[in-house]
């Protein structure tokens, strides 16, 4: 009797340790669907010279102009110093470039300090008083609804007043009814991280492949298995990567 109260409780502990760290259970399993390659294979730019038995130097094209946000300053929906650096890089190479989702302008102004004089870039973003009409669809995750929300808090950005301004063009308005007839074929670089609702994430993405270029390169913002803001990105990621060239 007491091996078999002893075999429950030991069944119960293992059942309430998974419960308790299911996330990076799944984590640890996760295996994506999604090529991963070294960033070397994305574009020629991050390749890198060899200077001697244990240094390589990195092309000119990844050396970048920069600034730095205090931490503490609760900026919402931030990029990485890593991926800010990759889109930055980029940048140099790109003369067209497309936004989805300016929130504080940070991704838009290192995008602008860093394109050669006369690249255009284009940010689309919602002001508070749009966020209000968004709705949220069936297929929508919560969270990623609500953050569009706390997201939509800007009318003025990092760049306004600044130098590179006149490079930028903002335009106000929900992706959902954006026209990209007008845009076709157009940009090199497009950065997708707007609103990360599966309608919003499908939307931009369907439009960002007829306005990319035949050369041109799509980055999305948040592929993060596990993350539940992320979850539909990472859904709509791996759908479509059955028919494009997606890497991680
Ligand atoms: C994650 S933030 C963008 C962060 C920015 N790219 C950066 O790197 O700093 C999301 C932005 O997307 C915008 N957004 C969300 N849903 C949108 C929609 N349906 N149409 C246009 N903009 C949207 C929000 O207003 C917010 O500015």
């Amino acid at each position: 009797m007491i091996i078999l109260i002893l075999s429950i409780l030991i069944l119960l502990n293992i059942f309430l340790l998974y419960l308790l760290n299911r996330k990076k259970i799944k984590k640890l399993f996760f295996k994506s669907k999604i090529n991963k390659v070294d960033i070397s294979e994305l574009h020629k730019i991050f390749q890198t010279e060899k200077i001697s038995l244990n240094l390589y130097s990195p092309k000119k094209e990844t050396i970048i102009k920069s600034f730095c946000i205090p931490p503490n300053s609760q900026i919402p929906g931030l990029t990485s110093e890593y991926e800010a650096w990759i889109l930055a890089s980029l940048s140099k190479v790109s003369k067209n470039i497309f936004e989805f989702g300016t929130c504080s302008g940070k991704t838009t102004l290192l995008l602008a300090l860093n394109s050669s004089e006369n690249s255009k870039i284009f940010s689309i973003t919602l002001k508070p008083d749009q966020a209000k009409n968004i709705v949220k669809k069936k297929d929508d995750n919560k969270i990623s609804y609500r953050n569009i929300l706390n997201e939509s808090i800007y009318d003025k950005f990092f760049f306004s007043g600044s130098d590179v301004e006149k490079k930028i063009k903002v335009i106000f308005q929900n992706s959902l009814e954006f026209e990209e007839m007008q845009y076709l074929n157009q940009f090199d670089l497009i950065f997708i991280d707007g609103g990360h609702t599966y309608s919003v994430i499908k939307n931009d993405s369907e439009k960002s492949f007829k306005m990319l270029n035949s050369n041109g390169i799509i980055l999305w913002h948040d592929y993060v298995p596990g993350k539940e803001s992320a979850k539909n990105v990472v859904k709509y990621i791996h759908e479509i990567s059955i028919n494009k060239k997606i890497f991680i």
